[in-house]
């Protein structure tokens, strides 16, 4: 055994407003994967994660919701982790950024680089909605492209021509909030002084911890020059309050990589012997890796070091990125069927499978990788099921009905024993250099000779001669070795798997030292099937599940997806008629309107359905004197579920036209329709 090592590990945040999917997955089953295998190997490696769960999205999608963003993270933060265990995603922590000890640790960074004068003070001049009252990020403004006028464009660049401008080029911007035209107005903000670490990033970048094309990326980011980092937000902001700044607040991403310390932090607090400065003191021998998506390789490599470093703590050891996931070779699609939820995936599919596949197409890269479903089918059957467990199950019912379930006492092969064993170094070295496609293909390599052996012995045919009871106990000892080994390599990609074929081997964990020594005169349980085949059904199944429950999901910001900063769940491209039918939409005559306090651009409507009566909140204040409501007839959805606001509960909706703001109609003129009424 070589020395052991402090090691710690992260993967990104997932923000706390959208699901886990399985873009997602390629990271978390990434980083697990080389976690689980330094833990075998006998280091001491700490993997630790977060929910990173500040920011104007959640803030406004708590808002829509009706509910306080804490009710929100903390929702959104239980379900990121079943996700997360139902994967064996084995974080030794799970924390929040909207935590105690994220918010120590983002003062004390600021406070330090403060101190240090690596921050600056200025006024800056951003889009702002007078009816919202809040500074708009540039995702939250929408209008027609300036290059080929498609509408409907976010603040950034076009979906349908690739344009990328700025907000201020927009034609007849509107607030993604509320509809109405943004203003220009001044605010003071505060800036990391990125530029006064260049002399330390260009060494850090060349020491080592970076994949040359992430590498080559930052030598083009230093040529362009290092810019000053906006890292404060003006009020109302999900987040930390600046200390010495009222109103104004840490941006998402000033706490968010800081929330690796925090959760790391928080486990030291609960972890007898682990202590935090051993990890993150200037001048630590523990090593600190990040595994991340090549889309925020500019936090990771830039601003995060740097902060580290003008707080006086050490800079990681390492940034491992990766590239993004397609589905089939395109961009998962929620039409398609294939934006899949992790846990519409658990729904139809073993996590192993997946695992087992993202680790096959895993290399050290930053080369986006494809689910090809066909190909993901094919392989996992042939692989681990076609070559794994095929060895034991071959194999192990002989033990178990012929020999009392107990191994023989030596090896017939002992050489082809060694030279199995003996391989253990080189894909242990593949593991380490996270070139996990090259590890399995060696393991499915010797799978096939292990495979190949008891095809040439035949212990079907040696069972058929009484007198060749020792050589069959022998062959089919062989066989449960050669295949113990296999899973034990397999055991960071597949814990599940090999958890229950330790079960019945009868053996303590496997580590990678305990894995050379073989398994003689020893009992082991009754043979079950470990894995069964992928059915086509089955992915038929998911991606149907996935068109289904995906129509009504709004798409997040993820580590390995865009952002999208839409407030409302994306449309679906269809619906059929059966699910518009089921809208039950009515007549409803306003008895009154009255306006909301604390809510700006909310009105209450008290509505009369014919007799019955309904309370309803509805966004269009702006558009409407409340007083001028008062005996109008309006259409209304009056079958949506109600929903708990702040204020009350809404028990329907009504319907209105128009680009937002001031600029809405409700239907309609009297015109002889009657409240209550279907409309058709
Ligand atoms: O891009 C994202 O999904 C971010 N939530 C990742 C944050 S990683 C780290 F810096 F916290
Ligand atoms: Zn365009």
């Amino acid at each position: 055994m070589t020395q052991v090592r402090d090691i710690l590990v992260t993967s990104a945040l997932p923000y706390a407003n959208g699901p886990i999917h399985i873009g997602h997955l390629v990271e978390y089953i990434q980083t697990d994967i080389w976690a689980r295998f330094q833990k075998m190997r006998g280091h001491n490696c700490w993997y630790v994660c977060a929910d990173d769960a500040h920011g104007t999205p959640i803030m406004l999608k708590a808002r829509a919701e009706g509910i306080s963003p804490e009710a929100l993270i903390e929702r959104v933060a239980a379900e990121h982790q079943a996700d997360f265990v139902a994967f064996r995603v084995g974080f030794d922590n799970y924390h929040s950024t909207h935590s105690p000890e994220n918010r120590h640790f983002a003062e004390l960074i600021y406070s330090r680089n403060r101190d240090q004068g690596h921050i600056a003070q200025r006024e800056i001049e951003q889009a702002y909605d007078p009816v919202e009252k809040m500074f708009l990020p540039d995702r939250f403004i929408k209008g027609e492209c300036p290059k080929c006028g498609a509408p409907d464009q976010y603040g950034d660049n076009c979906e349908a021509c690739g344009a990328s401008y700025s907000p201020a080029e927009l034609k007849n911007p509107r607030s993604a909030v509320s509809g109405a035209a943004p203003e220009m107005r001044r605010s003071e903000h505060y800036f990391f002084k990125l530029a006064d670490f260049e002399p330390m990033l260009r060494d850090w970048t060349r020491g080592g911890g970076l994949q040359k094309q992430v590498a080559n990326k930052l030598d083009e980011w230093f040529d362009a020059g290092l810019q000053e980092w906006d890292i404060s937000r003006d009020a109302p902001y999900f987040g930390f309050e600046i200390p010495d700044a009222p109103g104004k607040f840490f941006y998402v991403w000033l706490d968010a990589p800081i929330g690796y310390m925090a959760s790391f932090q928080h486990l030291c607090e609960r972890t007898p012997g682990l202590e935090f400065d051993h990890f993150w003191a200037p001048d630590s021998p523990a090593e600190v890796y990040h595994f991340i998506g090549k889309d925020i390789i500019y936090f990771h490599a830039l601003f995060w070091p740097a902060m580290l470093t003008g707080a006086d703590f050490r800079a990681p050891t390492a940034v491992f990125a990766h590239g993004f996931l397609t589905v089939d070779g395109q961009k998962m699609s929620k039409s398609r069927g294939t934006f899949i939820k992790a846990r519409t995936y658990l729904d139809h599919l073993n996590p192993e499978y997946l695992r087992y596949y993202f680790a096959a197409k895993l290399g050290p890269g930053v080369d986006d990788i494809d689910l090809s479903l066909e190909d993901f089918q094919a392989r996992v059957n042939a692989d681990l099921v076609g070559k794994i467990v095929n060895i034991a199950s071959r194999t192990a019912s002989f033990i178990h009905k012929r020999f009392v379930g107990r191994l023989a006492a030596t090896l017939p092969e002992p050489a082809l024993f060694a030279e199995f064993a003996a391989a253990g170094e080189s894909i242990a070295a593949a593991y380490d250099k996270r070139e996990l496609g090259r590890a399995m293909r060696e393991i499915m390599a010797l799978a096939d000779r292990a495979n190949q052996y008891i095809d040439e012995q035949a212990p079907w045919v040696i069972a058929k001669d009484p007198s060749r009871e020792a050589e069959l106990h022998g062959v089919c000892t062989q066989g449960l070795n050669l295949f113990r080994l296999l899973i034990g390599w397999l055991r960071p990609v597949l814990p599940g798997t090999a958890e229950a074929a330790e079960a019945f081997l009868r053996i303590a964990p496997l580590t990678w030292d305990a894995l050379p020594k073989p398994l003689l005169d020893h009992q082991v349980e009754k043979f079950k099937p470990l894995m069964t085949r992928i059915e086509r059904s089955q992915i038929d199944a998911m991606l149907a599940a996935s068109r289904a429950d995906l129509a009504g999901t709004p798409a997040t910001g993820a580590a390995n997806q865009p952002a999208v900063a839409s407030l409302d769940p994306p449309l679906a491209d269809t619906i059929d008629y059966d699910s518009f039918a089921q809208v039950d939409l009515r007549i409803a005559r306003i008895l009154e309107a009255s306006l909301v306090e604390g809510a700006d651009k909310l009105l209450r409507l008290r509505l009369d359905l014919g007799g019955e009566e309904r309370q309803v909140f509805a966004g269009i204040r702006a558009a409407y004197v409340p007083e001028s409501l008062t005996g109008r007839l309006t259409v209304m959805v009056a079958n949506l579920a109600p929903r708990k606001m702040r204020f009350g509960v809404s028990e329907g909706m009504v319907l209105a036209a128009g680009p937002g703001g001031k600029d809405i109609f409700l239907l309609s003129p009297d015109s002889g329709a009657m409240p209550g009424m279907k409309v058709k």
